[in-house]
């Protein structure tokens, strides 16, 4: 059972390829590496015992995606994970996002469609929701005007994803993380942010190893219990698992709908002092920070409804925040030094 897994050395997707080779799947990886490493190759093999197979190129090169997919006809399904991420570039970049997120997905689509593969797992997020108006947030919440051009990739790209598979074979599971942190327990693989990190979790861990001089709490005047905003912080390696999940509810021919939509979180809401008093109680690290203004474009709070995800998809998150900030801090420790 051979899956592609584009993005596959990036920080979700190396931990989604190391439960896929735990389960016994051939993995082939396609990354560009333009916010990865290749040494995450070796990594991953030092967790499982076998090195995926890799290919480096741009998915937004069609005659490069199409040659792949021809060679590589024997896919039963594709994770897709490549994309850019970041929210604040994304405003100042607009069309860097615009192209790399659609341009990639439409190629990997068209490809699919050619080739007759019919199975894709999508890297969708909650930032599809906005600010809900009604906490836990469920699948069906109405998706709101995105706040940035990053956001509004993955809305399109849901939609493209509805629209071809109206009229194709292909089918879908729309996956919408929530706050994904922490790293994986052998801590040889994890987050590796380039430059300042805007995320909560590798900021914590940067200030605390004494890369930053305090984190910035953005805002305390938010209507939360503390003041500070609520998000649904889940571990990767539970995230990772979800994909798996998926995969295997497509190949076995359980799905519903010919596109899936499912949250993955906990469930859990936590605010940003929460997950300092968590940080600090697990690794016994006193952290520097200071109350800020609030980040334009936050949102003041948002958690998941994942009653979908357990009863239909199977799939429960198991760590708790403990867990998530004591396995961030281990691979912080790990990698101390190894980062400009
Ligand atoms: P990441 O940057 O660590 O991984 C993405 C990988 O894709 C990188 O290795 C990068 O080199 C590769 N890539 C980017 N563009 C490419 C292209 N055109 N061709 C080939 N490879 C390319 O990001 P991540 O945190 O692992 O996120 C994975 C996916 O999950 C993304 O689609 C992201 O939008 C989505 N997501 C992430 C979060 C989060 O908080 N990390 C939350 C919700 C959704
Ligand atoms: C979490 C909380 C911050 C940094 C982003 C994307 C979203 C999705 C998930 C991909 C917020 C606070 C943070 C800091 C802080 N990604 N914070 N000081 O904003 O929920 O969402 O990741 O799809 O699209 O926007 O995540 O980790 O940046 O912030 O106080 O230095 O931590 O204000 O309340 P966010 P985050």
């Amino acid at each position: 059972m051979k899956i592609l897994v584009t993005g596959g050395t990036g920080y979700i997707g190396s931990h989604t390829v190391v439960e896929l080779q735990n389960k016994g799947y051939e993995v082939i990886i396609v990354d560009d590496l333009s916010n990865s490493s290749i040494d995450v190759l070796d990594n991953i093999t030092k967790i499982t015992g076998k090195k995926p197979l890799f290919e480096q190129f741009d998915l937004t090169d069609r005659e490069k995606t199409e040659a792949f997919f021809k060679k590589n006809n024997d896919l039963k399904g594709v994770i897709h994970f490549a994309a850019s991420k970041a929210v604040g570039e994304s405003v100042e970049f607009p069309l860097k996002y615009y192209r790399n997120n659609l341009l990639s997905l439409i190629n990997i689509l068209q490809a699919m469609n050619d080739t007759g593969i019919s199975n894709i797992v999508f890297s969708s997020s909650c930032t599809v929701y906005g600010q809900p108006d009604n906490l836990p947030v469920k699948e069906d919440a109405p998706i709101q005007k995105a706040w940035s051009p990053y956001g509004n990739t993955k809305q399109i790209s849901e939609e493209i994803i509805n629209d071809i598979s109206n009229v194709s074979g292909i089918c879908s599971i729309l996956l919408r993380y929530f706050n994904p942190i922490g790293a994986h327990e052998s801590a040889v693989i994890g987050e590796l942010p380039l430059g300042v990190p805007n995320s909560l979790m590798p900021y914590i861990t940067q200030t605390a190893i004494g890369k930053r001089q305090f984190l910035r709490v953005w805002g305390n005047d938010y209507d939360t219990p503390d003041g500070t905003a609520i998000r649904d912080y889940l571990h990767v390696t539970d995230l990772a698992r979800a994909h798996v999940t998926a995969v295997e509810r497509m190949l076995n021919g359980r799905m519903k709908q010919k596109v899936e939509v499912f949250n993955l979180g906990t469930g859990n809401g936590f605010s940003v002092m929460q997950v300092i008093e968590s940080f600090e109680r697990t690794t016994g690290v006193k952290l520097n920070y200071k109350i800020m203004e609030r980040r334009p474009g936050d949102i003041e709070k948002v958690w998941a409804d994942t009653t979908f995800a357990n009863q239909e998809l199977g799939w429960k998150a198991e760590k708790g925040l403990d867990e998530m900030t004591a396995s961030a801090w281990e691979w912080e420790k790990a990698i101390a030094g190894r980062r400009i």
